[in-house]
């Protein structure tokens, strides 16, 4: 897709990949049919994401190669798209848009005044409108004085969201030390002695696994003078006045941190079903042997045609690694033995053999794996249950009195190998208290040398299969039980499951 013989800067690459930037999408959210400005800010998933929810979007930037870029990614690209730039007035009348979005650093890297282009969107934005900017973590503007410049543009009432990248995120996009590296150049080549010594306490930071005490990107949500709140979010974003933490999933959609509720809201289509079909899933794993496990209440709301799900919020905390493991094995125990079956019965075979299975399988290297696998072993005996689908300690949630939630249901199948639970939860666990690969954790399964509750609730789980063959089939669960277009959404997790393929093809 790139041109090999004209590659692209790495400053712009890291910001058309950046995870976070469909989250501002949600943070305004406004009904079909109202005119959204995506004033540079440089995110192609935030256009996606604007059009998923129907409003009419226009692009503007003055950078020409990211124009391009959406009009290569996205299916539906918007065709309302400008190149202009940032340093003279906009080609539109007063009161343009409903919604604009604009990126402080991005204004700054464009050599924009912020002063002008703040008094631009003001100009261009409807008076019941609202502007999202953004502002980087450790970019060039203070939130004061931002603050400062929106109102004297008429745009006094803003609320600040701080987008949690959380460690987890991060550390899925670039590992700790590769942040930290580049933090450690970047400070090298910073001329002012003061910013090059922030820049180099920051990599110490990251390097010595902080990167979630970095300070997170902000929003400055600015209302027009006759905006009136009134998106499913308002009434948490509407709560007590300074810096909210929100929490962002994945450039497809985005969840929300309240005082009462965890909202997840959808940025693409695609994720529109797939939220529908979580929160379905979640009601579904209460009639089975997880149900004291499974969180109190879900409830599917519906925002001009945008359906959007809500969850108590549970006030929580993760386990530690040692303690989800004792947990989860615990949880596991609960469920009844399972019924033996064979394999060519259960819901993985079924995703397996379908053209969507083959063609995962495709896309991770593991066309042969996975014809040897359906060949050979439909008729093998296994026992057979629900399965969760995604079990991992940051799925667990412990709540005060001892009581252990699991969340995120969009995996879950009621008939399935119960080794495909056990035997990932015992790899999980083997790579975050070790810290090595999916692929590494993998063979170590293969080879019997994991030990603890959950390799043992594996092993037990395994009917007729033989440790390797365990392996091949969790391994091939995770290649086709992704509930997204991988490629596009999160294209990072493809070379460890491609990793993964070659290590047990061996
Ligand atoms: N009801 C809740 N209350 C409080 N925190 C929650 C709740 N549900 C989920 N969380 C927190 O949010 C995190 C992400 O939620 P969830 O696991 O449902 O999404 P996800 O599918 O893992 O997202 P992704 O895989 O895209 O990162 C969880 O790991 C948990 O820490
Ligand atoms: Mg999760």
């Amino acid at each position: 897709m790139l041109d090999s013989l004209d590659p692209w800067p790495p400053e712009l690459l890291a910001r058309l990949l950046h995870p976070g930037g469909a989250v501002a999408a949600a943070l305004a959210m406004a009904p079909p049919g109202a005119r959204a400005l995506d004033l540079g800010t440089g995110w192609p998933s935030l256009a996606a994401a604007l059009v998923s929810c129907g409003l009419d979007v226009t692009i503007a930037d003055p950078v020409l190669l990211r124009l391009r870029f959406e009009r290569l990614m996205s299916a539906a690209p918007v065709t309302d798209a400008v190149h202009l730039a940032l340093t003279s007035q906009l080609p539109w009348p007063d009161d343009s848009f409903d919604r604009v979005f604009v990126d402080t650093a991005e204004v700054h890297r464009a050599r924009g005044d912020l002063r002008f282009v703040i008094g631009e969107v003001a100009r261009v934005l409807a008076p019941e409108g609202v502007a999202v900017v953004a502002q980087d973590a450790g970019g060039p503007s203070s939130r004061g004085r931002l603050l400062r410049l929106l109102r004297e543009v008429g745009l006094p009432h803003a609320t600040v969201l701080v987008a949690r990248p959380g460690r987890a995120d991060w550390s899925r996009v670039l590992d700790e030390s590769r942040w930290g590296q580049h933090l450690t150049s970047e400070a090298s080549q910073a001329s002012a002695p003061s910013v090059r010594g922030k820049r180099l306490l920051k990599a110490a930071i990251a390097a010595a696994g902080g990167v979630r005490w970095l300070p997170a990107d902000r929003f400055v949500v600015a209302y027009g003078p006759e905006a009136a709140p009134c998106d499913p979010l308002a009434e948490i974003l509407a709560e007590p006045a300074g810096s909210r933490e929100l929490i962002r999933l994945s450039d497809a959609r985005v969840a929300v941190l309240g005082q009462e509720s965890f909202v997840k809201l959808p940025l693409s289509r695609h994720q529109q079903d797939a939220l529908i079909q979580e929160a379905q899933n979640t009601r579904r794993a209460r009639s089975t042997g997880f149900a004291p496990h499974v969180i109190r209440s879900v409830h599917v709301h519906d925002w001009h045609g945008l359906p959007y799900v809500r969850y108590p919020l549970i006030r929580e905390r993760h386990a530690r690694p040692g303690e989800a493991e004792q947990t989860i094995a615990q949880i596991l125990r609960g469920l009844a033995p399972g019924r033996d079956a064979p394999l060519g019965a259960t819901a993985f075979w079924e995703r397996l053999t379908g053209a969507r299975g083959a063609r995962d399988a495709d896309e991770a290297g593991a066309r042969a794996l996975r014809a040897r696998v359906l060949d050979t072993m439909a008729d093998v005996s296994v026992p057979a249950g629900p399965t969760h689908g995604d079990l991992h300690a940051d799925n667990l949630l412990l709540v005060d009195g001892g009581a252990a939630i699991l969340v995120d249901w969009n995996r879950f199948e009621p008939f399935n190998p119960l080794v495909l639970d056990a035997g990932y939860a015992a790899i999980e666990h083997d790579r975050r208290s070790h810290g090595g690969s999916l692929a590494q954790a993998l063979v170590r399964f293969r080879d019997r040398e994991l030990t603890g509750p959950l390799a043992e609730l594996a092993s037990s789980t395994m009917g007729d299969l033989d440790s390797a063959q365990a392996a091949t089939l969790i391994l091939l669960d995770r290649v086709v039980s992704y509930s997204q277009p991988r490629r596009r959404y999160k294209p990072w997790t493809m070379p460890a499951m491609a990793r993964a393929v070659a290590a047990l093809a061996d």
